[in-house]
């Protein structure tokens, strides 16, 4: 059997880990053989793979990135998309696919496999979180330690010169990101997607914090929006999926404390600092774990299913369920962080 593997979407730490542990337990126990196919979806609609041995993912556990390459390339926006696939899947013998992504990746696999028969097997991936039916993601924890210590160092700087400094971290529909390292960071104010802010509520919680003679840090998700306004974003254009570039909101809170409040206030945002560089020693568990009952899944013929992390078992559940809904932060996780605000 001949095993097609991509990574769609973003990028995020522990991709690579994913990866090996797919071809070390596909070659070495089910005696497959790999193809690696280019740049997510793209890759199935040019046709673009290499082969995937033992000796191509030998020392790739702990790189960032993709050794094969990602994209948002969404293979269902073509007409001919599907027809395609199945030419690429033909010509490089492919029997089945391992799709490694997230809410969007993983909706283009449900599809194929619900419509069109194409045989798919789910990992789930994005430093999001937000992707539903499994308790984490891999390169949610590795963002959330590099805002963390973001989030440290902030706090001396602002303290030294008295002044707000707010940090913008990913998360463009949900807060995760922002939720656990604000905690972790011991941040002043945590603003999320889910819940609009109160932009005076929050200049409330930053006089406080001066009161007290501590300068504030504030974390806020790209996605997170003022309760009166809109959602900050880079440019109006879509990729493939029609989503926008967001990032901008932090700049435009800053702007908006120092206005009302009169306290110098410059924000940091942290980007793709998030998502690259090496996993942490958690990702790098959750994506081995997840490529090795991946590829479990295919010898069995578990097609249509994702793997996913329930406690610290990994079990198979419907792609559909994962991609239904997002994971969103419910209101009681939020509201258990409000006591350090201000
Ligand atoms: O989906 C993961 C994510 O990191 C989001 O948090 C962020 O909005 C988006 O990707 C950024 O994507 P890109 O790198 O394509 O601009």
């Amino acid at each position: 059997m001949r095993v097609g593997v991509l990574t769609g979407g973003g990028d995020c730490p522990g991709l690579n880990a994913v990866i090996r542990a797919i071809v070390r337990k596909g070659v070495q126990e089910h005696g497959f053989a790999f193809t690696g196919f280019r740049d997510g979806w793209r890759g199935l609609l040019d046709g673009t793979a290499r082969p995937l041995d033992i000796a191509s993912v030998h020392g790739i556990l702990p790189l960032g990135g993709t050794i094969i390459g990602a994209s948002r390339t969404n293979p269902l926006a073509a007409e001919d998309g599907v027809d395609r696939i199945r030419e690429t899947l033909a010509r490089e013998d492919v029997d089945a696919l391992v799709v490694i992504g997230g809410e969007d990746t993983l909706g283009v696999a449900n599809e194929l496999v619900e419509r069109h028969g194409i045989p798919c097997v789910g990992v789930p991936k994005t430093i999001d979180n937000d992707l539903s039916a499994t308790d984490f993601t891999f390169g949610f924890d590795t963002a959330v330690g590099v805002a963390t210590q973001a989030v440290d160092r902030l706090h001396t700087t602002a303290d030294s010169h008295m002044r707000v400094l707010v940090c913008e971290v990913m998360g463009r529909h949900s807060g995760w990101i922002a939720l656990h390292a604000g905690l972790a960071g011991g941040a002043d104010a945590i603003l999320v997607p889910e819940r609009p802010f109160d932009v005076d509520q929050v200049c409330g919680w930053m006089d406080s914090r001066f009161r007290a003679s501590h300068a504030p840090v504030v974390v806020i998700s790209e996605g997170a929006k003022p309760s009166e306004g809109d959602l900050v974003v880079k440019d109006a254009s879509t990729d493939s999926f029609g989503h926008v570039r967001l990032s901008g909101i932090g700049d435009w809170l800053a702007g908006e404390i120092e206005a009302r409040t009169g306290h110098e206030a410059r924000t940091t945002v942290l980007g793709h600092t998030q998502r690259g560089g090496t996993p942490s020693a958690f990702d790098r568990w959750l994506a081995t774990r997840f490529g090795l009952h991946a590829v479990d899944a295919v010898r069995d013929g578990d097609f249509g299913t994702m793997v996913a992390l329930h406690g610290t078992d990994i079990v198979r559940v419907p792609i559909a369920d994962a991609v239904a809904t997002l994971k969103t932060v419910p209101d009681v996780l939020y509201e258990e962080a409000g006591v350090f605000f201000g």
